[in-house]
């Protein structure tokens, strides 16, 4: 695909007699380049995680994507129709229209040190000489909405780079992250390392002995959280193997937990009758669970981890 940067843009706008303004915002964070560019290309986050802006999608290639957004400013809904493509290695460009004004994002992220990252985001206000008293405002608004969508991103990205601590890394199948494959919310993309921690057995007497949840562990691959509910116990991940998400706030509804990063539905990795006293086994996915007098064990399905 042929690209023209941000100053390219810019330089031909302005032939148009158009005037810019320019201003950076810099976020420096624990995790890496590479999750800021899935933060930037995921699409289904959009809907999940942001509150504030919804996202209709028109277009999208692997590097490239447009969309009609409706944004709440000031509690009114803005709709504005957005480009947004990858612009450079680790660089993507936005551009968008309103009115008399066009608004030119780049953002730029690299490496400080091993997952830690920093990301320039530049943005350039378009808007014809005669208007230049309203671009404070513009920047006011821009701020602010950063701030907003930093708020969810920032601990998305800074879990995968926990997680990356712990040995944890990510699949992708490309140099970049394309926008179309974050679709895939079915998709297992979080590859865990060797943890043995298994077998290991729980007294669900001590620790679970009337209804409520239990949270064993941490929230990786092999944490689990157990619920009791009417007699019956039932065992969740507490990890989305998507792409990392920690499903520790999100609520057990109706037997199912939702991820809160792109909605995928947990059921329960085994359930058992706990009035029922004799030994029951189940196996999903790594773990072999047995129940026998109110004692859980847990231990490896096979060898081969996932
Ligand atoms: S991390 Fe994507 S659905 Fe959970
Ligand atoms: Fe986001």
């Amino acid at each position: 695909m042929k690209t023209w940067n941000k100053d390219q843009l810019i330089s031909n706008l302005k032939k148009e007699g158009l005037s810019f303004s320019e201003f950076s915002l810099i976020h420096e964070g624990n995790y890496t380049t590479d999750d800021a560019d899935w933060n930037y290309k995921d699409v289904p986050h959009l809907k999940h995680v942001h509150e504030l802006v919804d996202a209709t999608f028109a277009a999208m290639q692997d590097d490239l994507i447009t969309t009609i957004n409706v944004q709440k400013v000031l509690g009114i809904k803005l709709p504005l129709s957005v480009v947004n493509y990858q612009s450079g290695k680790n660089e993507q460009t936005y551009y968008t229209t309103w009115l008399f004004y066009i608004l030119i994002v780049q953002t730029h992220f690299e490496k400080i040190e091993t997952c830690r990252t920093r990301v320039i985001t530049t943005y350039h206000i378009g808007y014809p000489w005669l208007l230049k008293w309203s671009v404070p405002l513009i920047r006011f608004l821009i701020k602010r909405n950063y701030e907003n969508l930093m708020t969810s991103d920032i601990p998305m990205r800074e879990r995968r780079g926990q997680l990356r601590k712990w040995g944890y890394t990510f699949y992708k199948d490309s140099d970049s992250y394309s926008f179309p494959k974050t679709m895939e919310i079915l998709k297992t993309n979080v590859i865990a390392p060797n943890i043995t921690t298994l077998p290991l057995t729980l007294s669900l007497t001590d620790l679970l002995p009337q209804d409520g949840e239990y949270f064993y562990g941490r929230d990786d691959h092999i944490g689990l959280r157990l619920v009791r509910v009417n007699n019956q116990l039932h065992i969740f991940a507490r990890t989305c193997m998507h792409e990392g998400a920690s499903l520790d706030t999100s609520p057990c509804v109706n037997l199912k937990v939702k991820c809160p990063w792109h909605g995928r539905l947990h059921t329960p990795l085994a359930s058992f009758n706990l009035a029922n006293h004799h030994p029951q086994q189940k196996t999903q996915d790594q773990f072999t669970f047995t129940l026998t007098n109110n004692v859980l064990t847990i231990s490896e399905a096979s060898l081969e981890k996932c």
